[in-house]
């Protein structure tokens, strides 16, 4: 099966706190080695922005899990294309924290230096998630 990519934004529900980012982050690990599912998530302000790549059947899976999942809401996809091959490889989820998300990089994909997921293009998306994965150290 030929890999796809898919990327989408969401509002973080109320009440959700970092030690259950921590336990999202644990599971989807865990779940996404089982299904060679690879990919980003990014934390910033309120917001998730999520990269999954992997075999259609699988991406498409986990999203559908990742829908009705209450820890987030207003979830949007942004883009959803057939790739040739993964850029995050290397990574069951990496993680993008807040702190690491630096202005000039939002800036360079965005209309302004401020984090507004749900105004990007899927391609900006993408772009910045990849910028951002070379410039810091994502665990
Ligand atoms: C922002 C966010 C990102 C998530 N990312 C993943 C993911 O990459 N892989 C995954 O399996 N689950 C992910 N989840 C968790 C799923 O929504 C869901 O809780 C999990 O897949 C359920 O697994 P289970 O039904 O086997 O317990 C994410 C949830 C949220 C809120």
């Amino acid at each position: 099966m030929f890999l796809v990519r898919l990327v989408y934004t969401s509002e973080i529900t109320e009440g959700v706190t970092e030690s259950d980012i921590q336990n999202i982050l644990d599971k989807a690990r865990k779940k996404n080695t089982a299904l060679h599912v690879t990919g980003v998530l990014l934390f910033s302000r309120k917001y998730f922005l999520q990269c999954l790549e992997g075999s259609r059947e699988q991406v498409n899976k986990v999203y559908h899990h990742i829908l009705n999942d209450n820890r987030h809401k207003d979830v949007v996809l942004l883009d959803y294309s057939e790739v040739n091959e993964r850029e995050f490889a290397d990574w069951s989820m990496g993680y993008i924290p807040e702190m690491e998300i630096t202005r000039p990089i939002t800036l360079k994909y965005s209309e302004s230096a401020s984090f507004e997921p749900y105004s990007m293009s899927g391609s900006s998306a993408h772009n910045l998630l990849t910028s951002l994965t070379k410039a810091i150290n994502v665990v």
